[in-house]
């Protein structure tokens, strides 16, 4: 069969894709479609066709798979957030593992490398701590919304339709947040409804509401509502604050960030307290956080635990070590290690982040943690001259968590030349750990990679690898 772009075909799934589509093989050519599960016979329409590759929409299912179930989420369908709630969550965690093997094996074309089960998350539902919800003067409709002729198409506040940007689905009950959530943001939506200001354009960048961003401390079973508006309208967004502070004693802090940056970013030009104080506290084991609206803070507390857990785990460390964290965000992973180690340096690129980590530090009580701002291909090479100079001591030890897109080649070569005893190595993208985990396997052996599952219902996975100097 030879596939042709926009003709439509009947297709069988045979696999599921890393990345959460669905896998034809039409005569061995790999066809992708969103929406798929495994076993599933498919009517699909081809929009993108390559040499080696292409991809489809799903048109109808002809026969559902027997490993199909039904979603918890009536959006699950349509929203890009959790696409995997067809699938039963065991299933998720065997397909979670395997891409990690895969990615390792093909991308890596590492051999043998044991990879254990992955540690699931306790809570599948409501484990989300952080949700952005957009604003959008242009409602996306579900298919049973089409001929509901009350539906006002011009105003949505939830989550994107894969694929566009400007398209918002009008979300009442997201099942990955708390429940008081979902409740703040319908009080949120009816307030912007009769405020009579518009929602953001996301194409002409006009309008005033722009996004809901809600923050949950589990250990405080607090509430942060981060309200992200195009220009300052004191008046018209303390009247919510207030509002929302006096129905919801959970609410701990309001916070208003105002941004005319055409990017689809949250973090505001300007930053006005309206209600409470600017942070929420969370916390991780004994270590208590304070978070402010635009901290990096991992979105599944309970979950991040048990990574971080492993990392400790892996560092195994003894007390006398010198231990740098590579990519350190807001400090979480040397302050839990804190008590296990001589000293340890965070080397992070965000000065928020670095401020928070310090700050974090101090409210913890912690003196042997030491963060440092700036690239790490510029201010690692510092630091190593520095252990080797100044203090004639090595590096025991490295921690690496870079983003999704991995280490940058230089920093591959740097940490190959400080030559750590060990690497604990966590990472949220298999593809780009096993680029790097084939670059630094000249000089280590990668003896476990132990995956954790922080994001349930979506494809995504969390990896901690062991690495020993050979
Ligand atoms: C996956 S987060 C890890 C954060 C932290 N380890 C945690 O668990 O919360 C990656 C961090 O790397 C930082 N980062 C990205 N590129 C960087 C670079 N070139 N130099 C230093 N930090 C960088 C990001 O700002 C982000 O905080």
């Amino acid at each position: 069969m030879t596939i042709k772009k926009r003709k439509a075909y009947e297709l069988e799934i045979i696999d599921l894709a890393f990345g959460g589509k669905g896998l034809a093989k039409p005569d061995g050519f790999p066809v992708f479609i969103d929406q798929c599960v495994p076993g599933d016979i498919v009517f699909a329409k081809i929009t993108k066709k390559k040499k080696s590759w292409a991809q489809g929409k799903l048109i109808n299912i002809i026969k559902q798979s027997p490993l199909r179930q039904e979603g918890k989420c009536q959006y699950c369908n349509f929203c890009g957030g959790c696409k995997w709630q067809q699938l039963g969550y065991d299933l998720q965690l065997e397909y979670k593992k395997r891409h990690v093997i895969e990615s390792i094996e093909h991308i890596g074309r590492l051999k043998d490398i044991p990879v254990n089960d992955v540690i699931p998350s306790d809570r599948i539902f409501g484990y989300r701590n952080k949700m952005e919800f957009s604003c959008s003067s242009k409602r996306w409709l579900l298919p049973e919304e089409l001929a509901n002729q009350d539906i006002k198409k011009d105003f949505g506040i939830g989550l994107h339709v894969p694929g566009t940007f400007d398209k918002v689905i009008d979300i009442k009950q997201c099942e990955i947040m708390p429940s008081l959530g979902n409740e703040i943001l319908d009080d949120v939506r009816k307030f912007i409804v009769k405020s009579g200001l518009p929602a953001y354009h996301l194409r002409n960048h006009e309008g005033f509401w722009r996004f809901l961003m809600l923050r949950h401390s589990v250990a405080f079973d607090t509430w942060m509502v981060n309200i992200v508006t195009r220009e300052k309208n004191h008046d018209v967004v303390q009247e919510l604050a207030d509002i929302l502070a006096k129905k919801y004693p959970e609410i701990a802090s309001v916070m208003n960030n105002i941004t005319d940056a055409k990017s689809g970013v949250s973090i505001g030009k300007e930053e006005i307290c309206l209600y409470g104080k600017d942070y929420i506290k969370e916390k991780l084991g004994k270590f208590e956080f304070k978070i402010s609206a635009n901290s990096f803070f991992q979105t599944n507390t309970r979950a991040c635990e048990k990574l971080y857990g492993k990392v400790a785990e892996f560092a195994a460390l003894k007390g006398n070590e010198i231990v740098v964290d590579l990519y350190s965000g807001t400090g979480t992973i040397p302050i839990w290690l804190s008590g296990q180690a001589k000293m340890i340096y965070g080397i992070e690129i965000v000065k928020s982040a670095v401020i928070d980590a310090k700050l974090n530090a101090r409210l913890n009580g912690i003196e042997n943690c030491e963060f440092l701002e700036g690239d790490i291909k510029d201010v690692l090479p510092q630091l190593k001259q520095k252990f080797k100079k100044e203090l004639k001591q090595n590096i025991d030890i490295m921690i690496i968590d870079p983003p999704r897109v991995g280490m940058h080649k230089d920093v591959v070569k740097q940490v190959l030349s400080i030559a750590p005893g060990k690497i604990v190595y966590v990472s949220c993208n298999p593809a780009t750990l096993a680029r790097d985990l084939e670059m630094l396997a000249t000089e280590y052996e990668i003896s476990q990679i132990q995956p954790v599952d922080m994001f349930p219902h979506t494809y995504h996975i969390e990896s901690v690898a062991l690495l020993h100097r050979l």
